[in-house]
């Protein structure tokens, strides 16, 4: 496996491993850091960022490499030079490339023609490497991620799609919540069910937030309007998830020590309001935190060509 494009693109012992590893990493973060001694990673970031650039960037420096950040107006790309041709440049230069734009076929045209490993970093489909850490968080947290129920409420977005596929890989139970307009695509579900079935848990989806909450360890929600969705869009979106917001009320129908995630950046007092988010079952900083100890498991297991990548693709 070069790439890490989407969630499933790994296979559930890649995931695992992905775990283990960054667990090492939290306990000691300089233990690889000849990695990428006297080399440099690249970072293309066409939309903005906190945690996964500067996550990113402080992890190639952990593992003894330059990090390379590149914001939209930096490529010739901006002047028409090709996706096919920037990739091809950057690969002799650099041992990794880092990537959020919009555009999942853009990130799959960088790494069909990158020599070196590409990881998406945020498309408006997908956020694998957020769902990775989502995992380590709730394994922290809960102990045991075969016995765990994550409940998603709001809108079927990139964060909502990756965490349902890596709780399917690993075998959590997952229940979405969504209005009508904006569920998870019928495919996306469908796949994750396969895979949920393999690893003996469940997948859910529902219009109702008080039916998916019931027996979750953990409630899960993410902004209303995502990077790149239309701000025209924000006043019907506003009133249409409202009923999907988390608050004290829906919190309380969630198993008693249930924890409240969040990828962060959020909206007080839209998805989420601030009593739950500053709240004690809140583990929003330690979920951020661990993207730094996911992403330096990520680059290091690629790098080492340690995932072997989902079964799918070996068939
Ligand atoms: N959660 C997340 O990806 O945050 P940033 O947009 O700040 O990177
Ligand atoms: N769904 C959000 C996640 C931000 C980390 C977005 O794409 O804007």
């Amino acid at each position: 496996m070069k790439d890490f494009l989407r969630t499933t693109d790994l296979s559930p012992r890649d995931l695992f491993l992905l775990l283990d590893l960054a667990e090492r990493f939290k306990g000691q973060p300089y233990q690889h850091r000849t990695e990428l001694q006297n080399e440099s990673a690249a970072l293309y970031f066409n939309k903005p960022s906190t945690r996964t650039r500067i996550s990113f960037e402080t992890a190639v420096a952990r593992l003894g490499g330059i990090p390379i950040m590149m914001g939209p107006n930096d490529l010739q790309l901006g002047r028409g030079e090709t996706i096919e041709d920037t990739a091809r440049v950057i690969s002799r230069f650099c041992k990794a490339f880092i990537i959020r734009t919009f555009s999942d076929s853009d990130v799959e045209v960088f790494a069909a023609n990158s020599s070196i490993p590409v990881i998406n970093a945020l498309t408006d489909g997908h956020h694998p490497c957020q769902s990775v850490a989502d995992l380590l968080t709730l394994k922290e947290k809960r102990g045991d991620l075969e016995s765990c129920k994550v409940a998603f409420l709001g809108d079927g977005n990139n964060v909502a799609r990756s965490l349902m596929e890596a709780c399917a890989l690993g075998g959590t139970d997952f229940a979405i919540a969504s209005p009508s307009g904006h569920e998870l695509e019928s495919e996306a579900v469908q796949s994750a069910r396969e895979l949920a079935s393999r690893s003996g848990s469940s997948i859910e989806t529902s219009n109702d937030a008080q039916e998916a909450v019931q027996g979750a360890d953990a409630i899960y929600t993410d902004v209303w309007l995502s990077m790149g969705d239309p701000e025209e869009e924000r006043a019907a979106r506003l009133k249409i998830l409202q009923p999907y917001q988390v608050n004290d009320e829906l919190m309380s129908q969630a198993k008693p020590d249930a924890i409240f995630m969040h990828c962060l950046p959020d909206h007080r007092g839209e998805e989420v309001t601030a009593e739950v988010v500053d709240g004690p079952r809140s583990v929003v900083f330690d979920q951020a935190e661990n993207r730094l100890h996911t992403a330096m498991a990520i680059l290091y297991a690629l790098l080492e060509n340690r995932l072997h990548g989902a079964e799918r693709d070996r068939r």
